[in-house]
């Protein structure tokens, strides 16, 4: 595994949008939540940067969290790692006793560790069994979605998560395919991807497997269901004063931050009141204006960085009981 390819991404940016909540003089020993712990590179800046800080560090692949508890040590019981899915932050913070967050840092997606170990089956660019689950214990491979599911479903999929405008050839393809003999690595569906698609369509943006990689990815790991909880659960986990920084590295990802961001920055009064009362005022305050962009300096050091989009916000006000 070379070095740069685990250069964590935007981390300064990150370390910025969360340092006013972490250095505060309140409370003198400050939670901060990472969501995606991955091999532990913003986790460990925030250990380095925030002194008194203690952190939670969550991710459902248990390799991951090895490699990460190796890595973390040297900071003894300031990090405590979690198998967990982050849609759980609730009853895992209850479980810990920590009633609110100042922190919470999201940095969706893949690791550069799930993307190297070929045996995954993320990579298209190696043959692999087509698996994709990031928590390899639990839930249905790539290849199962790709043998079992109903073309209809396999079009939508393939639409709604890799944005794949050639949805449509590609199921034909697949079921065709299937029916000879079920899939099982990820070389026979790269290949069928690339005879199936127009020349004109081969011409654009990379490699032609990789929107349905994307979107089967997506679809194993449930990732946009999970974030569509997740985020306004780590929401309500902020204290008043708390930070929550998210990058995405799609569009279907940053829409969802984008959307909780928006609505907890409005009020929720009905319109034409003279005067908002405080139960109606908004939640947050956004720290980001739209969404911020890796430079092209770091773009040029680190590829992984080239589609993060970075948001943030500040809880400024409890929830209405
Ligand atoms: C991009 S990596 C994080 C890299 C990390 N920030 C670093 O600097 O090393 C994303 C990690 O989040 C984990 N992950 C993705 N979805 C998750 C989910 N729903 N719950 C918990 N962990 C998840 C993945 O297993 C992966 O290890």
């Amino acid at each position: 595994m070379s070095q740069t390819r685990h250069v964590p991404v935007m981390l300064q940016r990150c370390l910025d949008l969360l340092a006013p909540a972490l250095e505060a003089s309140e409370p003198q020993h400050p939670v901060v939540v990472d969501c995606t712990l991955g091999l532990g590179g913003h986790s460990e800046a925030l250990l380095s940067a925030f002194p008194s800080a203690r952190l939670i560090a969550l991710d459902r692949d248990k390799e991951a969290l090895r490699l990460s508890g190796e890595r973390l040590a040297p900071y003894g019981d300031r990090a405590t790692l979690v198998h967990a899915v982050y849609d759980e932050l609730p009853e895992v913070l209850a479980r810990l006793g920590v009633p609110k967050v100042q922190g919470v840092l999201f940095d969706l997606g893949v690791s550069s560790m799930q993307l190297d170990e070929a045996d995954r089956g993320f990579a298209y660019a190696q043959d692999a069994p087509l698996d994709m689950r990031m928590d390899q214990t639990t839930g249905v491979s790539a290849a199962e979605v790709l043998n079992t599911y109903p073309p209809g479903e396999l079009v939508r999929i393939l639409r709604a998560y890799g944005e794949e405008k050639q949805a449509k050839r590609i199921v034909s393809a697949i079921v065709r395919e299937r029916e000879k003999e079920p899939f099982s690595n990820s070389a026979r569906l790269v290949e069928l991807i690339r005879d199936a698609l127009p020349q004109a369509a081969k011409r654009t943006g990379g490699n032609p497997a990789k929107r349905t990689f994307q979107a089967l990815r997506i679809e194993v790991n449930g990732e946009l269901a999970v974030l569509e909880r997740a985020i306004p659960a780590a929401v309500r986990s902020l204290a008043v004063g708390g930070r929550i920084a998210v990058l995405s590295y799609h569009s279907l990802e940053d829409r969802l931050v984008k959307q909780v961001f928006a609505a907890g920055a409005a009020t929720t009064a009905p319109p034409g009141l003279p005067v908002v009362p405080e139960r109606y005022q908004p939640r947050l305050k956004l720290l980001t204006r739209g969404a911020e962009l890796p430079t092209e300096e770091e773009v040029a050091e680190n590829r992984r960085a080239a589609p993060a989009r970075l948001r943030g916000a500040e809880r400024i006000r409890e929830d209405e009981r």
